[in-house]
């Protein structure tokens, strides 16, 4: 192995190798390569069912493989749950955004981990820091003021400040590694996902490696450093994003260069 290989090797932060999951009978991810380097944004494609969301979901705890491992910064990991793999720095920011409705940003941000003082032997919540410190990130980190929604109850945030909401509260631990996101501007407005794809480059930029699903390529090439490919549960490809193009992930997303044998309809 070269040396210039060997550097590039040794930037991976997360790697997985013959990753395998079934459904009952249904083989939902089949020996599944993947990996992601410090400091890169690499797109997951593929079509409706290629098993985007199964892969993240095991890269993120929720569900063991059935073969396969995971190296996190080169050391095997087994993922016992969401809980355990963000112990490990690895979070999610999953299609639903999981925000409590009725509570303001910077609660939301502290949900699980609210911060307390004990006062007469009691615990009592510091709404004023955690808003404070909630607000600080958003500002420093994401760049984002929410003004006089500072305070709202987040059903009164836009699409992209809900976005930010969600991505405050998966990384304002210092220890976070990675950050997956599943299909972050699928429900987003033209200006609001180039915010929020603004934001995928922020994070990018305070050394977040992300690993970003998403359907619409423009997307994936205005923000990856890489892209990977599913289709049907493979693997059929990985691709320098400067040296591929739509055209060319498209035709691994439909599998353009295999010849399909359609079956005749009538028969079961
Ligand atoms: N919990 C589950 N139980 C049974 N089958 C599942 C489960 N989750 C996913 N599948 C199946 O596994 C396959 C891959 O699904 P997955 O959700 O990973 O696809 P995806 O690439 O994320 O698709 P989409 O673009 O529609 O979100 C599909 O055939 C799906 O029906
Ligand atoms: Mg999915």
């Amino acid at each position: 192995m070269n040396d210039a290989k060997k550097r590039q090797d040794e930037d991976f932060v997360l790697e997985a190798r013959g990753i395998t999951k079934n459904f009952g009978g249904l083989r939902a991810l089949d020996n599944v390569d993947f990996s992601l380097r410090r400091g890169e944004v690499m797109g997951l494609v593929g079509d409706n069912g290629a098993g985007k969301s199964t892969l993240i979901k095991i890269l993120t705890g929720v569900y063991p493989a059935d073969a396969g491992e995971i190296l996190l910064e080169r050391q095997p990991v087994t993922l016992r749950s969401r809980q355990h793999a963000k112990s490990l720095g690895i979070e999610a920011v999953y299609q639903d955004l999981a925000l409590v409705d009725t509570l303001e940003a910077s609660a939301n941000v502290f949900l699980g981990s609210e911060i307390s003082n004990p006062l007469l032997g009691m615990q009592f919540l510091d709404n004023a820091k955690m808003r404070t410190e909630a607000l600080n990130l958003l500002k420093n980190k994401l760049n984002i003021q929410l003004g006089s929604n500072r305070k709202a109850p987040v059903f009164n945030l836009s699409g992209g400040q809900k976005q930010s909401v969600a991505i405050g509260r998966a990384i304002y631990r210092e220890h976070i590694k990675i950050l997956v996101m599943d299909e972050p501007t699928a429900a987003l407005g033209p200006e609001e996902t180039e915010k929020t794809l603004h934001l995928i480059r922020t994070l990018r930029d305070h050394g977040i490696p992300v690993i970003v699903i998403a359907h619409n390529l423009e997307h994936v090439f205005a923000v990856s450093e890489r892209i990977t490919v599913l289709r049907r549960g493979r693997m059929v490809g990985v691709r320098s994003t400067a040296e591929s193009s739509k055209t060319e992930i498209l035709g691994l997303i439909i599998g353009a260069e295999e010849k399909e044998v359609v079956p005749s309809s009538g028969k079961a």
